[in-house]
C-alpha cells in the first residue's frame, strides 16, 4: 500500500495521509480503529453504489467492530443541491449522530463534495474520510478539501475548504466503472502530465494501451503520481488563491462544452477537448513549441480521449458560455496556457476572436 502525506499549514488545517492500494478496505478499518477518529461513523454513498460497494464496505468495517451506518441518495450531479443535502442531514440526525461521530464519503466526486460539505457544517464541523470510487475522485476531487453544492445559479456556489482525516484509494473500485467515467479520470491524469510532470507524460505515452485496459499495477503507480502532484499544489495554495489555478488547465473551454452539450459530453471528454484548445491557443500566441503541441495531441488520441468538438454543438453557444464564466472574475477570462510541457501559467488576455477561431477549427 502506497502512503502519501499531505502537509498543510498547522494554523489552518491538520495534515493527513492518502493511502493507495488494491483491496485495502480491511486495512482502512484498522487505521480508523487505531486513530480513533470517532465513536461511530455514518457512511454516505449514492444509489448506484449502495448495494454493490456500500454494503460490502459497511460489513467489512463492522467486522472490525466499528459502528457504521449507511445512507444513500440518488446518483448524479442533480443531487448536489440544497434539498438533497437537507434530506441527508435529517437522516444523520435520525441516526443520532453527534459531535463524536464522523462521516465517510464512499463514491465519486459528487458524494465526496456533498459529504465534505455536510461534515464541515454539521454541528459546526465533524471529521470525515474520503473513500473515492471513481478515477476522477481518486486523482482529483478527494484530495485538497474543496467541498460544495450547486445552486440553480451555478455549480459549487456554496462550499467550504475542509480537509478530511484521511483518503483511502482502493483500486478495486475501478473495475466496475463505465468507460465514460474511467475516461473522465484519465483526462485529469493527462492534465497532470501536461502541467507538471513530463515524466508522467512519457509513461502515459509508453503505456497508453495498458492504461486503457485498466492494468491495475500500472494504474496504482499513475494514481500515486497524480496524487503527489495534486497534494503538492494544495500544500502551496490550500485556499486556491494562486498556483492551484493551474489545475484548471483545459477546464474553461471544457466546462463551456460540457454545459453547451447539456452534459451529453462527459466532463472528461470536455476537459480533453478544452486541453487541446488551450494547447492550440498557447501555440498560436507563440508560447508553446509545435513539437509540444504534437506530443500533447498524440497522447490524447492514444489514450482514447477526444480532440474535436462534436459537430452538433454551436461554437457561438460555447463562446457565450465562456464569456458568462468570465463574469465570475471581473472582466477577464483567465486561461491556463503553456510555455512548454510542465510550465503552465495563467493568462488574462486571450482575445475572444482567437478563442472563437480555435473553437471553430476544432469542430469535427
Ligand atoms: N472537490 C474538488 O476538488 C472537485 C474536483 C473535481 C471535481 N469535483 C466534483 O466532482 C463531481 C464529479 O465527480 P465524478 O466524476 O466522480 O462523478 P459522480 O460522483 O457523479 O460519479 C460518476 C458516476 O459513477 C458512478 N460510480 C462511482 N463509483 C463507481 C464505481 N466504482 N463503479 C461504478 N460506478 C461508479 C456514480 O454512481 C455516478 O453515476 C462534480 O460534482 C465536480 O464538481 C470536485
Amino acid at each position: 500500500m502506497n502512503k502519501i502525506k499531505v502537509n498543510l499549514d498547522k494554523k489552518t488545517s491538520a495534515s493527513y495521509e492518502i493511502y493507495i492500494g488494491e483491496n485495502i478496505v480491511d486495512r482502512m478499518g484498522l487505521i480508523m480503529a487505531k486513530n480513533n477518529w470517532a465513536s461511530r461513523y455514518v457512511m454516505i454513498t449514492d444509489s448506484n453504489l449502495s448495494t454493490s460497494h456500500g454494503e460490502k464496505v459497511q460489513a467489512t468495517l463492522r467486522e472490525m467492530e466499528l459502528k457504521v451506518d449507511l445512507i444513500d441518495f440518488p446518483a448524479g450531479e442533480a443531487s448536489k443541491n440544497f434539498q438533497t443535502n437537507l434530506r441527508i442531514v435529517d437522516r444523520i440526525i435520525d441516526l443520532g449522530a453527534d459531535r463524536t461521530s464522523a462521516l465517510i464519503a464512499l463514491g465519486g466526486g459528487v458524494v465526496g463534495d456533498i459529504t465534505g460539505f455536510i461534515a464541515s457544517i454539521y454541528m459546526r464541523g465533524i471529521p470525515y474520510i474520503q473513500v473515492p470510487t471513481t478515477l476522477l475522485a481518486q486523482v482529483d476531487s478527494s484530495i485538497g478539501g474543496k467541498t460544495g453544492i450547486d445552486l440553480p445559479e451555478g455549480k459549487n456556489i456554496l462550499g467550504t475548504f475542509y480537509q478530511p482525516k484521511g483518503v483511502f484509494i482502493d483500486l478495486a473500485f475501478l473495475k466496475t466503472l463505465t468507460p465514460r467515467e474511467f475516461r473522465s479520470g484519465l483526462a485529469e491524469i493527462v492534465k497532470y502530465g501536461i502541467i507538471d510532470d513530463p515524466e508522467l507524460l512519457s509513461s502515459l505515452e509508453v503505456e497508453a494501451e495498458a492504461i486503457r485496459n485498466r492494468d491495475m499495477s500500472l494504474l496504482e503507480k499513475i494514481i500515486a503520481r497524480s496524487c503527489r502532484i495534486k497534494k503538492g499544489i494544495v500544500e502551496i495554495d490550500e485556499m486556491d488563491k494562486g498556483i492551484r489555478r493551474i489545475l484548471n488547465f483545459g477546464h474553461t473551454i471544457g466546462h463551456a462544452i460540457e454545459a453547451e452539450s447539456r452534459y451529453s459530453v462527459s466532463h472528461g471528454d470536455a476537459v480533453s477537448i478544452g486541453m487541446v484548445a488551450s494547447t492550440l491557443i498557447s501555440e498560436r500566441l507563440k508560447y508553446l513549441p509545435s513539437e509540444d503541441r504534437e506530443r500533447i495531441i498524440s497522447l490524447i488520441r492514444a489514450i482514447g480521449l477526444p480532440d474535436r468538438i462534436p459537430k452538433t454543438l454551436s461554437p457561438t453557444g460555447i463562446l457565450s458560455r465562456i464569456k458568462r464564466d468570465k463574469k465570475k472574475e471581473g472582466d477577464t477570462i483567465h486561461f491556463v496556457l503553456l510555455k512548454k510541457i510542465g510550465i503552465p501559467f495563467v493568462n488574462g488576455s486571450v482575445s475572444e476572436g482567437l478563442i472563437g477561431e480555435i473553437i471553430e477549427a476544432l469542430k469535427k
